[in-house]
């Protein structure tokens, strides 16, 4: 069994990761920023809530994220494990995911974090645009689709840039993530949990060193 959290600043691969994790291992992909966004594009009381926190690159209140986490983690589909992609991102989070695994009984077994520098992230944040369809991730220097203007996954024609990608909240994102990404990870570390890996490798790298984890404790 896998349980697994991605941790990583905005950028660092975590969506591109599970992508990748979920292929050969067949967790469940819970990413608190699809969610919300999901929410968002469908106006539910939730995401309207988040809005006005995500477009200005603040966190969501605590408890509101740890609400929608445990409403996910207890749905039955759960069978092979699961990503947290996104969750925690503050301390506080962090001790509420402990009561949520336990109440579930889906204990953590791994914790690993994608390390990338904040130069790499700026650049990656600018150049990422997404399909309008599907959500399918891509990159003006490092992913474009295989036929130009073409999503790979669903075909469709339509792209945009994430409001929170923009120069102007990029840069506030990065400091509010930057404030807990090192409280994290020492918070893993003593639980003996966390393993650190260089997220600045191409993406392939990037997964073959998760793999070489994650094949351990299969
Ligand atoms: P969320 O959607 O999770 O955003 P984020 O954490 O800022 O992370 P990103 O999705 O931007 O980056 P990623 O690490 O997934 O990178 P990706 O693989 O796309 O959250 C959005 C917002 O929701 C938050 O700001 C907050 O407001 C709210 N929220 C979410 N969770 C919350 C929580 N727990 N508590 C409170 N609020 C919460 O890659 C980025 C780009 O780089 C892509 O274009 C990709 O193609 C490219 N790329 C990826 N890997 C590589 C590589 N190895 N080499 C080169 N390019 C690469
Ligand atoms: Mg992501
Ligand atoms: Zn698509």
């Amino acid at each position: 069994m896998i349980n697994l959290i991605l941790l990583g600043l905005p950028g660092a691969g975590k969506g591109t990761a599970s992508e990748q994790i979920v292929d050969k291992y067949h967790l469940t992909h819970i990413s608190t920023g699809d969610m919300f966004r999901e929410a968002m594009a469908n106006k539910t009381k939730v995401g309207l809530e988040a809005k006005s926190y995500i477009d200005k690159g603040n966190l969501v209140p605590d408890e509101v994220t740890a609400k929608l986490v445990e409403e996910r983690l207890s749905q039955p589909d759960i069978k092979e494990g699961y990503i947290l992609d996104g969750f925690p991102r503050t301390i506080e989070q962090a001790e509420m995911l402990d009561g949520i695994t336990k109440r579930l009984n889906k204990p953590l077994t791994n914790v690993i974090a994608l390390d990338v520098d904040e130069d790499t992230l700026v650049k990656r944040l600018s150049a990422r645009f997404m399909c309008k369809n599907c959500g399918a991730t891509y990159n003006k220097i490092s992913k474009m689709p295989k036929v130009e203007g073409t999503c790979d996954r669903c075909g469709s024609h339509e792209f945009y840039q994430r409001e929170d990608d923009k120069p102007e909240v990029v840069k506030n994102r990065l400091e509010v993530n930057e404030k807990m990404n090192a409280p994290l990870k020492d918070f893993y570390q003593e639980k003996g949990l966390l393993t650190v890996i260089n997220g600045k490798q191409t993406p392939d790298k990037v997964f073959e060193d998760i793999d070489a984890v994650l094949s351990n404790n299969k």
